[in-house]
């Protein structure tokens, strides 16, 4: 007995259209290009710091009431908390990628910890991004300043020097860009492990595992190298012709939900432009998306193909500092708000997620 093909009348193989959960979190009307997040619409939160969109994120679902100030100063212990444990397990991480190091070191977090595990994950991040960036670069892990705000203490333990007040401004901009998204590959994932109640850390480790795939959060240093690649404004129209004609998809384009522009790719690009140096970059960046944008339209005309969030998301964590390699970590470091949310938000909602699958494959022989 064959298997029988799968029709796409009877199945929906990228559960594309389906509602999986219902969340006061976050909305993305893909038709339209909004984005908001609890209320709010992105482009009113670039200017906001982190820790206040956690508290807006958080409000209702941890267990207590924390103003972004309350939050700001719990998160700097935490982050000490974890730069301590992660000391002795900093070189079991060596000849692991950026990402897999950091999904290392996020599987020593306890499940009997005592600081608020949703604190204890997003503080973490941060501190284990930067010391796993350092030492491909062959320097020592900084230590926490815990009286920092988790952006200028991200930089800070990264470079080992305190960060411009622009630079933290534009990584705040990008970590609130990125805290949440509806239910995105690795959001699902933490919800369906949260619903099993295998707990938080479990939940944001898998969450990692989903975002890690370049379909997912691993775009954002391969569009730096599709920059690289390309190199001159004369060669952008033959470098993106030869590249689909291959048939390869050009990495910051397209998006399952988005049938117009990301409008998170705006709200970066504002915060590359305010960047001294930012201009230059952008221009360049802006020609060859100019360019894709022409070529994906005649190529596939039937699929409308916009710039994504992690064209200028490439741009941004560059102007600040960050090696390529470690872009999927700090992804994650913003992502953390939204998956801890969802996490506490599933645990609220109570139900184990087991959806059915379609068999279609041979059945028994049926004796004659
Ligand atoms: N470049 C070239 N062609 C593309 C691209 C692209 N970036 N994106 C989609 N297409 C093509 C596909 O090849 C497909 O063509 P076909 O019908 O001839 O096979 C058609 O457009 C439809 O694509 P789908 O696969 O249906 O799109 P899907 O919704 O599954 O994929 C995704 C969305 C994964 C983001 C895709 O656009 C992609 O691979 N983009 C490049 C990687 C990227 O930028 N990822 C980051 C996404 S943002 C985020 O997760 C934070």
């Amino acid at each position: 007995m064959t298997d029988q093909a799968i029709s796409p009348a009877h199945s929906t193989p990228g559960l594309d259209d389906v509602i999986a959960a219902e969340t006061v979190l976050s909305h993305v009307d893909g038709a339209a290009g909004e984005l908001i997040i609890r209320g709010h619409a992105l482009d009113s939160l670039a200017d906001w710091r982190f820790e206040s969109v956690l508290a807006l994120l958080w409000a209702g679902l941890a267990p207590e009431a924390m103003e972004a100030e309350a939050i700001r100063a719990a998160l700097g212990p935490a982050r000490a908390q974890a730069f301590a444990l992660m000391q002795p397990l900093l070189p079991a991480t060596d000849g692991l990628s950026q990402v897999e190091a950091l999904r290392l070191l996020l599987s020593a977090l306890a499940d009997g910890a005592e600081t608020p595990h949703h604190l204890l994950a997003t503080a973490a991040v941060p501190v284990f991004a930067a010391a796993i960036a350092r030492r491909r670069a062959g320097e020592a892990a900084v230590a926490p300043d815990p009286s920092l705000g988790q952006a200028a203490d991200f930089l800070r333990m990264l470079h080992g020097v305190p960060a411009a007040p622009e630079q933290v401004q534009a990584l705040d901009s990008y970590l609130v860009t990125v805290a949440d998204h509806g239910l995105n590959a690795s959001t699902f994932a933490a919800r369906v492990i949260a619903s099993t109640r295998a707990g938080m850390f479990s939940s944001v480790i898998g969450a990692l595992c989903a975002l890690k795939g370049p379909l997912h959060g691993g775009a954002p240093g391969p569009v730096l190298d599709m920059l690289d690649a390309i190199g001159t404004e004369d060669n952008i129209r033959p470098w993106l012709a030869a590249a689909l004609a291959r048939g390869e998809r050009l990495m910051g384009f397209g998006h399952r939900i988005y049938r117009v522009r990301d409008p998170r790719a705006d709200v970066l690009k504002g915060a590359v432009a305010r960047l001294r140096d930012g201009a230059g970059r952008i221009r360049f960046a802006e020609a060859v998306e100019a360019e894709a944008l022409a070529q994906l339209a005649e190529k596939k005309p039937l699929r409308p193909l916009q710039t994504n969030v992690e064209f200028f998301t490439a741009l941004v964590l560059e102007a600040v500092g960050f090696p390529r390699a470690s872009f999927t970590n700090v992804f994650a470091a913003g992502r953390m708000a939204g998956w801890t949310a969802h996490v506490m938000e599933q645990e609220l909602a109570g139900r184990l997620i087991r959806p059915k699958s379609r068999y279609v494959g041979p059945v028994p022989e049926v004796a004659a």
